[in-house]
């Protein structure tokens, strides 16, 4: 197995499948099953989800709310939708544990690196919220800090697109679509993959990073099975 244990990063934006703001049931319950069935054939998962659908600092920042604060209830944000993709697994069977990078004992584990990783050797996936648990850093970042603690082989950006394009195949007819691309080259051409703090983490770290579209139900086990779908970012 190319990948056995994988970190993988959901938008919140992607959770409100058509809904303006919130949680789509279908739309997390149809993550759920993709995750379930990569669990399934032995993988090792581990996840980050962002909290867009809930709540942005950024935003909250143009309306005049100091960053920080901003940031500290987008990671409020990431644990709702980490509570809710925790029920939707659990609901589908599948074993779980949630640690939030800031305590809150009476809803989940602390964040220990240690404790996270028997939970991946004992086949349980594990949601990591609460993002890093400092401002300034988004999700992205949060993702591939606890890809490289864990030592997961592999992180898999789930997207609305289905990979990384030379330019915005929405308002550019030429665009075309990378199969795999090296992390020079994504700097090279100022191409949009995860921040540069997220970015440079993966790539100083020999972590690849996998950019597919997670909304395709059966997708997932697909790039886990070494489909050319989405691109694969690598040094
Ligand atoms: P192993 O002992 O390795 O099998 O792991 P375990 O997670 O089953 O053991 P533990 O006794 O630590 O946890 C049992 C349950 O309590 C799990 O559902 C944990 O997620 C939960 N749990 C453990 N620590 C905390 C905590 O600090 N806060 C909350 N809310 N739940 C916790």
């Amino acid at each position: 197995m190319k990948y056995k244990r994988i970190l993988l990063k959901l938008s919140g934006e992607s959770l409100m499948g058509a809904k303006q703001f919130g949680i789509d049931n279908e739309r997390i319950n149809a993550y759920a099953k993709q995750i379930k069935e990569i669990r399934n054939s032995g993988h090792e998962i581990a996840i980050v989800i962002g909290g867009g659908n809930i709540f942005r600092g950024v935003q909250a920042e143009e309306g005049g709310m100091d960053r920080t604060h901003g940031d500290y209830m987008g990671m409020l944000a990431t644990m709702i939708n980490a509570m809710a993709l925790q029920a939707a697994l659990e609901s589908n069977g599948v074993h779980t544990r949630l640690q939030s990078a800031i305590e809150m004992k009476a809803i989940a584990e602390p964040f220990i690196r240690r404790k996270a990783v028997r939970h991946l050797e004992k086949g349980r996936v594990v949601i990591f919220g609460a993002g890093t648990g400092n401002p300034f850093f988004t999700t992205d970042s949060a993702a591939s800090l606890r890809a490289i603690e864990i030592n997961a082989d592999v992180i898999l950006k789930g997207t609305r697109v289905d990979g990384i394009y030379s330019a915005d195949p929405e308002k550019d007819k030429t665009a075309t679509k990378f199969n795999d691309i090296t992390f020079d080259d994504v700097y090279k051409k100022g191409l949009n993959v995860m921040d540069l703090t997220a970015f440079t983490l993966c790539k100083e770290n020999n972590l690849p990073i996998i950019v597919f579209d997670m909304d395709t139900p059966g997708n997932l086990e697909k790039v886990l099975s070494g489909e050319p779908i989405g691109t694969v970012v690598h040094n």
